[in-house]
């Protein structure tokens, strides 16, 4: 071909075209909102001129509606490919506000669908970096069934790899369904929001007032509908969190998280864990300080960290191996369940039974919360779905009690007879049927109504109580605990466990699948 022929200028030409045009109106507002262009945020998200875009000059195939014009813009308001993210191979798209508002028509969706087909094939995660005003008007129908093909791969692709959405701007009306048919949603604050329905019919059709940044800002999504798993305050911030997440995933769901060598010593003296939970029962204290000293110095991430903050979930590593962690968190509402925290608990175990990730729980957690208000709202359903994602796991999971373990809660938190591989208890440990104070009003309800101190002798029950029968040893006499262990070596004893399950294997009867409380 002749560089200074025609066909190579034109070639050319084309390329020009597809480049962020800087200093143009569109690119000027993108930025002036504290949002990068479709093109930089790939850039910043792969490993340097890793990324190959695919069908860069494909355009809407639409023809006019009638309804106004369509941009035919190169790439049709989306960007797709794959690259490479710290050495690994990923496939994302990055949806392009600047043509006509990062809209979805029928050839966007049909790039988008590419990406999808190509991950799955090759065994790759995907993200999808979200931009966009939603189904394009102008396209009718065609938007709204690109829309249901990407819910469908998503669902395909669901449990086989990792799908990450990010919310980088609008995502609205139906384009908030395949990020929630993803495993994992992060959003910028101040510049991104999701909702079903925008203030403009809320106020149409409820005659309430209200903002984007109340209605599906980062913020409420994060703390309120537990929407969003990750809030950052500026799209770099939230491109190193996607980084981070991935570093503790396996590309799909037939391979091990890789490992990393993480320099921290197994035999690590961890003295402090023997002090960590206070001798007063009903004194708070930080689970993460504790998930802190036994995980690998530096290497917790915490997921879901502002929703239903009496749980705690994040991924760690131990002797270098990827681990997900399910803590009760005794300092936020005694670390009680409830349903938000039921859900995500239970959401957080699927993924990592999926992707072959090991599940530590600490325990400790006085039982399910009760009252009207948790009954009405299905605290028996939401908290069923916890007992069934532990009990479906196949990964190898171990708990350690570290204190309260009542009723309910013993069962749900991973015990022996749901599957749990190894039940471990710290001396501090309370398991029984229930509280001391609880147990002895009905065990001694006669004594109790005659004695001339009721509250001085309700003192001595509980004592005899929590002495006598909420204690970790008879849990462990009866087979029900596999350890009491010294707080100090939890860390070398669950490395030394997680080893010794790395070749679990269980053979489950073949069906279509389970049928869980949803
Ligand atoms: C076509 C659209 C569009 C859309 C925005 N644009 N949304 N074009 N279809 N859905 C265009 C605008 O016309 C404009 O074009 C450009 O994108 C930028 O939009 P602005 O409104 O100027 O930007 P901004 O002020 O930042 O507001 C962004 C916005 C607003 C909040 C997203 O555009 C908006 O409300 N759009 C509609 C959102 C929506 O309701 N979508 C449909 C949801 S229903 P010009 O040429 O002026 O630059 C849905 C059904 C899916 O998605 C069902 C699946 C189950």
């Amino acid at each position: 071909m002749d560089i200074n022929g025609k066909t190579y200028k034109d070639f050319l030409a084309r390329i020009e075209r597809q480049k962020i045009q800087n200093g143009s109106e569109k690119v000027n507002s993108q930025h002036k909102k504290g949002k990068l262009h479709a093109r930089e945020r790939i850039a910043l998200l792969f490993d340097k001129n890793s990324f190959e875009e695919l069908d860069a000059f494909v355009t809407s195939a639409t023809p006019d509606s009638g309804l106004g014009k369509i941009d035919l813009a190169f790439g049709d308001g989306v960007v797709i490919g794959y690259g490479r993210i710290n050495g690994r191979l990923v496939y994302a798209y990055s949806q392009d506000f600047t043509v006509m508002g990062g809209s979805l028509g029928a050839v966007h969706a049909r790039k988008i669908n590419k990406v999808q087909e190509l991950a799955l094939r090759v065994g790759a995660p995907i993200i999808g970096l979200i931009d966009s005003g939603g189904a394009r008007i102008q396209e009718g129908v065609a938007s709204l069934s690109g829309y249901a093909s990407i819910f469908h791969h998503n669902v395909k692709a669901s449990g086989i790899i990792p799908q990450i959405s990010v919310i980088l701007g609008p995502a609205a009306g139906g384009a908030v369904y395949s990020p929630a048919l993803t495993d994992f949603i992060f959003m910028t604050k101040d510049t991104s929001y999701m909702f079903v329905t925008g203030p403009n019919v809320v106020k149409e059709v409820l005659n309430e007032e209200v903002t984007f940044d109340d209605l599906g800002g980062a913020e409420i999504h994060a703390k309120k509908s537990g929407v969003a798993n990750f809030i950052y305050e500026d799209e770099e911030n939230t491109i190193l969190g996607i980084k981070k997440l991935l570093s503790f995933f396996p590309s799909n769901n037939m391979e091990n998280p890789p490992f990393i060598d993480t320099q921290d010593k197994i035999e690590r003296n961890v003295e402090k864990l023997r002090t960590l939970v206070p001798d007063d029962p009903n004194k708070p204290y930080d689970i993460k300080k504790v998930i802190e000293l036994i995980a690998d110095k530096d290497s917790f991430f915490e997921v879901s960290e502002h929703f239903a903050q009496n749980l705690v979930t994040g991924f760690a590593r131990l002797n270098g191996k990827a681990i997900g962690i399910v803590a009760n968190q005794p300092k936020i509402l005694a670390g009680v369940l409830d349903i938000n925290s039921s859900t995500k608990g239970a959401r957080f175990i699927r993924f990592c039974d999926a992707f072959n990730i090991p599940v530590l729980t600490l325990e400790d957690v006085p039982g399910f919360l009760p009252g009207l208000d948790q009954e009405h709202k299905g605290i028996i359903k939401h908290g069923a779905k916890l007992l069934f994602a532990y009990s479906e796991a196949s990964v190898p999971k171990i708990t350690v009690i570290l204190r309260k373990s009542y009723g309910g809660a013993f069962c749900v938190m991973n015990s022996k007879n749901l599957g749990g591989d190894y039940n471990f208890a710290w001396p501090t440990a309370e398991i029984a049927v229930m509280g001391p104070e609880g147990a002895v009003s009905i065990l001694y309800k006669k004594e109790l109504e005659n004695a001339k101190d009721p509250k001085q002798m309700k003192k001595e029950f509980a004592a005899k109580y929590r002495q006598e029968i909420a204690n970790p040893y008879i849990a462990d006499e009866k087979g029900y605990i596999d350890e009491v262990i010294d707080p100090a070596d939890t860390r070398k004893k669950l490395i030394t466990a997680f080893e010794s399950l790395e070749n679990k294997h269980i053979e489950a009867p073949s069906r279509k699948h389970g049928n869980m409380p949803l």
